[in-house]
């Protein structure tokens, strides 16, 4: 399955999940799943897992390309610890769930860290990260990405934005664009860093798009 066709079909399969308002967006989703591939990601963590949204995309992901992925996430709230069983079923077995960061173990290191979720040691992740790893911020969470910024010193920050609205399928308000997401390359290779240059045009001209349209 193409990668628009999953993450198509997970939102509206999480869009109809009991306690569906706070899942990422369709177009954060669809980013998440490019960067996977993209980069060839193998330890993946997702900071707030919440019903399991992302982390499940993640691990049917790596079951339809046959890729190996180590599937990490975090959660704490009680509602949403019920639902994760529930919604990712046998999918389960495959996502190593711990409460918060402070839990993972010290030598595991992250190529892609989605944080979509409160955390309050988030600091943590400076030891848990790969020599080029990538962090993804799903939403507005300016707090958590200025700080985020300042851990890493030689980072870039971009936002991804999305020309489509939200759809028919959605919890969210169907008149409004799908929700964006950030990306910092914490420590950029060249290519890393000519990736985050494209996206910086690719951004101003939807910018130029949504005010021409609006
Ligand atoms: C934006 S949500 C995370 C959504 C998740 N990444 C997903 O796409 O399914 C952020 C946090 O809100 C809390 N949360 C999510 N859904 C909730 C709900 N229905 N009721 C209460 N808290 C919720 C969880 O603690 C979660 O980590």
């Amino acid at each position: 399955m193409n990668l628009k066709k999953l993450s198509n079909k997970q939102y509206i399969k999480y869009s109809n999940f009991h306690g569906s308002e706070y899942i990422a967006s369709e177009f954060a989703l669809l980013q998440i799943l490019k960067f996977i591939t993209q980069y060839k990601v193998k330890n993946f963590l997702e900071v707030g897992v919440g019903i399991g949204t992302i982390s499940d995309s993640v691990i049917k992901l790596s079951i339809d390309k046959n890729l190996l992925i180590n599937c990490y996430g975090t959660e704490a709230n009680e509602f949403c610890l019920n639902e994760i069983p529930k919604n990712l079923k046998i999918n389960l077995d495959k996502l190593i769930l711990l409460e918060n960061v402070s839990e993972i173990k010290s030598d595991v290191k992250f190529d892609l860290v989605v944080v979509d979720g409160k955390e309050s040691a988030i600091n943590i992740l400076k030891n848990h990260v790969s020599k080029h790893s990538i962090i993804m911020i799903e939403g507005d969470r300016s707090e958590q990405t200025a700080f985020i910024k300042k851990l890493f010193p030689k980072s870039k920050l971009a936002h991804l934005i999305s020309l489509n609205k939200n759809g028919s399928y959605s919890k969210k308000e169907h008149d409004h664009y799908q929700g964006e997401i950030k990306v910092i390359f914490t420590n950029p290779t060249t290519f890393q860093y000519l990736h985050w240059a494209k996206i910086k045009i690719v951004v101003k001209v939807k910018f130029l798009k949504r005010d021409y349209f609006s």
